[in-house]
């Protein structure tokens, strides 16, 4: 459905995407992952026939975003980084409004208005203005304008930020539910936001693709090895030596790492496992059989830093 082949961007003095090539299959929800200026933005730009491209191509529905934008963009819905609404117009207005940009029959509108209103659960505001909603209301009226079209492909810019937890949550459980109708992608730059979402994960970083992978094999891959936070002190406030603590952690089977996070008279520290060991139990147990007390033990999520490092550096 969507076909990207050796795509670049470049601006004035940036290559903000550097010759990046995926596919989505129809039907698909796929998440696009990537740091803060890792070039998500310019991709759904020039996918969406918002910019052309330096070099290289990209295809929608078999259409070329260059030699056919009118036909790209009939198929597409796209939800900006900044969903472009109205402050002051009501939802209902503003969905009619943008229903006969997309060239929806006038007949049909009224119709199409209150279908999408209550697919994306806006249609109790509907007489709202669009200033009055929520941060999530409006985040859900951009999904509305985006799907009002019928398009056959999604394109969310970061459709969570901004969002606290609950509305991410009902967020992505809109677009969840509007999978099978539309193919989508959605890009992200946190990891646990897609985890439940996205069948499938295009990793971005520096311009570059640098994993497609479905999310089963990425999650496993990457929970292959576990991190936990420790903290340790001394029974009946002994002190203790910070090597000395670090030390007797090295030792434990199956650790890979010590890092020292001390702070102050607290010693922290982060234990970082050998690929496919669980090592949680053994550390625990090798703190307390030393004689002192165990304050803290619990795992640390993985940071999507810390999965670009695996996925170049097992590359390399
Ligand atoms: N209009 C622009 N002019 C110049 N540089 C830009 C422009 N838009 C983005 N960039 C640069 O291109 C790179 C990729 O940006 P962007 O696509 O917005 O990344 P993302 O959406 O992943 O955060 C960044 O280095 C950014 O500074
Ligand atoms: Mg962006």
């Amino acid at each position: 459905m969507i076909k990207v082949d050796g795509l670049s961007k470049r601006y004035a003095r940036t290559v903000a995407v550097d010759n990046i090539s995926f596919e989505v299959q129809k039907g698909q929800i796929v998440g696009f992952l990537g740091p803060n200026g890792a070039g998500k933005t310019t991709t759904m730009r020039v996918l969406t026939c918002f910019m052309p491209a330096t070099s290289g191509t990209a295809s929608v529905a078999g259409f070329d975003v260059q030699e056919h934008p009118m036909e790209v963009k009939r198929r597409i819905g796209y939800l900006p980084e900044t969903p472009p609404l109205y402050p002051d117009m009501e939802v209902r207005e503003y969905l009619h409004f943008v229903g006969q940009l997309k060239g929806i029959p006038k007949a049909d509108l009224a119709r199409r208005v209150a279908e999408v209103s209550e697919r994306c659960s806006v249609a109790d505001v509907s007489s709202k203005l669009i200033a009055k909603l929520s941060k999530g209301y409006k985040q859900r009226v951009g999904l509305a304008q985006a799907i009002i079209h019928n398009p056959d492909v999604l394109i969310l810019d970061e459709p969570t930020s901004g969002l606290d937890p609950k509305q991410r949550v009902e967020t992505l459980e809109l677009i969840k539910s509007l999978k099978g109708d539309h193919t989508i992608i959605l890009s992200t730059h946190v990891l646990s936001e897609i985890e439940a979402t996205c069948q499938d994960v295009i990793i971005i970083s520096k311009g570059k693709v640098v994993a497609t992978d479905t999310m089963d094999n990425l999650t496993h891959r990457l929970k292959g090895s576990e991190a936990v936070a420790v903290e340790v002190e001394g029974r009946n406030g002994l002190e203790l030596a910070t090597a000395d603590v670090q030390r007797k952690l090295e030792q434990v089977s199956g650790v890979s790492r010590v890092i020292n996070k001390v702070e102050g008279a607290r010693l922290r520290f982060e234990v970082e496992s050998l690929q496919g060991r669980v090592v949680r139990a053994e550390v625990a147990r090798a703190v307390v059989e030393s004689g002192w007390n165990l304050t803290e033990l619990a795992p640390v999520s993985v940071s999507l830093e810390e999965v670009f490092l695996q996925l170049t550096e097992s590359k390399k």
